[in-house]
């Protein structure tokens, strides 16, 4: 079987089979790209993230599949001074300390959604949470509070999301490219994803006239603390701001960036917290109990630690690269691969365990220098605390109304692999059940 299907088949098993046949450093060639070589420990992973220091253009890897959804201006597509131009406009907004004030606001739309969970029936977990992680992004990245303009997003994001994910898999790379290149609606496969992504930027832009408008009539446009007025407001160096196209860009960035990666990240804290009860009930009671968060910490760390939703991450490296005994040439990419690094079982003894307490007491140094599931470098998550808060808010919520369980407690869910994310293969599938005098309780079935 080729690299490729063999990947997409049973990705985590393929990659340990070429670590134990080849050692800690290998290489695969995909039809179409060039040659990536993977490393798979923590410290060989920092010598690619040192690239970003000067030329590992993360950027021009992630073009060719994302520059149709995100633009020309996005940060995960842009490399040298234009990337650390929008880098040094979107860290401040997305920072710890921004994103603090958000988390009454997420239990808030956490806890309409958990609301309308269905008792006692199974359902996938994934698709319900992906409907918060949208909502925060909608309503406190994007600042969106018009009723109209919600519901019409809430219906073509998903669609425009789906659109765009045929579009990846199923056009070869130099096809992909070619096509990108065209205006998108006279390639007919592309009409519909150009259709949905054009009723998006509508939205917008007016959303971004609208805020301008308030700006210049001195009302409240320019102090809103959702993250796009907060970019409104940014100047760079030279006292510029962003232009209304580089902001479309980035609001897409973000929502391509950070919601479906956010949901991932939380049906798998739950497909593993409902596998391993001691864990659950200790998280239970530290929730319960309200004044600490330390082991939800851990939990979230842990989880992403063993499912890590991006499952690798990659630089095209400019000048020749010794890795491990290797010398990577110009051209080539070179990938930390998360998936491995974190099933180093010298950075983490028995990987295989779900175990949070790794993250606490005198173990805990050794694990967070490995655990690297936003990146490392340069180029390192710029939303990560935005999705650390997001998955403490929404377990905490989720914990304090229902009791989740798993629907097949027998049989765990394989990684599949979702362009560069691993998904649960059932999406997470859960039962829950109301919690003695929680509000869930009370409500007719
Ligand atoms: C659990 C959720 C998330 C995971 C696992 C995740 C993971 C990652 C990873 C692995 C990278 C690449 C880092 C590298 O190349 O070294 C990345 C980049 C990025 N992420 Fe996230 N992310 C998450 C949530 C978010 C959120 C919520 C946002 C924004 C609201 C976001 C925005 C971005 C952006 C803009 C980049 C590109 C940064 C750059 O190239 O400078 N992500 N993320």
């Amino acid at each position: 079987m080729l690299p490729a299907l063999r990947l997409l088949h049973d990705p985590v098993s393929y990659l340990e089979a070429q670590r134990r046949r080849y050692g800690p450093v290998f290489a695969i060639r995909f039809p179409g790209l060039p040659p990536e070589v993977f490393v798979t420990t923590a410290e060989l992973a920092e010598r690619v993230y040192a690239l970003d220091a000067e030329g590992g253009r993360a950027g021009e890897v992630r073009r060719r599949f994302l520059e149709p959804m995100v633009g020309h201006h996005s940060l995960l597509t842009l490399d040298h001074e234009p990337w650390l131009r929008h880098r040094r406009l979107l860290t401040p907004p997305l920072h710890g300390r921004a994103v603090s004030g958000y988390r009454d606001d997420i239990a808030r739309i956490a806890a309409e959604e958990i609301e309308t969970w269905p008792l006692g029936t199974p359902f996938a977990l994934r698709e319900r949470v992906q409907r918060i992680t949208l909502e925060v992004i909608l309503r406190l990245v994007f600042g969106i509070d018009d009723a109209r303009r919600l519901a019409r997003l809430r219906v073509l994001i998903p669609r425009m999301m789906e659109a765009a994910g045929t579009v990846v898999l199923m056009l070869p790379p130099g096809v992909r490219e070619r096509a990108a290149s065209l205006p998108l609606r006279r390639v007919p496969f592309l009409g519909r994803f150009a259709e949905l992504r054009a009723e998006v930027d509508g939205i917008l832009y007016e959303e971004i006239a609208r805020r301008r408008a308030l700006a210049e009539a001195g009302a409240d446009g320019g102090t809103g603390t959702d993250v796009l007025s907060r970019l409104m407001a940014a100047r760079d160096e030279d006292g510029r701001p962003m232009p209304d196209r580089e902001l479309r860009d980035e609001l897409i960035t973000m929502l391509q960036a950070g919601h479906e990666t956010t949901a991932t990240g939380l049906a798998w804290a739950f497909e593993r917290l409902t596998r391993a009860p001691q864990a659950l009930e200790r998280l239970r009671r530290e929730v319960d109990a309200g004044d600490d968060d330390r082991y939800l910490q851990a939990v979230v760390k842990e989880a992403l630690r063993c499912r890590p939703v991006v499952w690798d991450v990659s630089r095209l490296v400019d000048v020749p690269l010794r890795l491990g005994g290797y010398e990577v040439p110009a051209g080539w990419f070179a990938s930390p691969l998360i998936a491995l690094i974190h099933r180093d079982p010298e950075a983490f003894p028995q990987p295989d365990v779900f175990r949070p307490e790794r993250f606490l007491g005198p173990e805990a140094a050794r694990a967070n220098r490995a655990w690297q599931p936003f990146g490392g470098g340069r180029r390192y998550c710029v939303g990560a605390q935005l999705a650390l808060l997001e998955m403490r808010v929404i377990i905490a919520e989720v914990l304090r109304r229902v009791e989740p369980l798993p629907a097949d407690p027998g049989r765990p869910e394989r990684q599949r692999m979702q362009h560069v994310t691993l998904v649960p293969s059932r999406r997470a599938r859960v039962v829950v059940r109301a919690r003695t005098g929680s509000p869930q309780e009370a409500r007719p079935r």
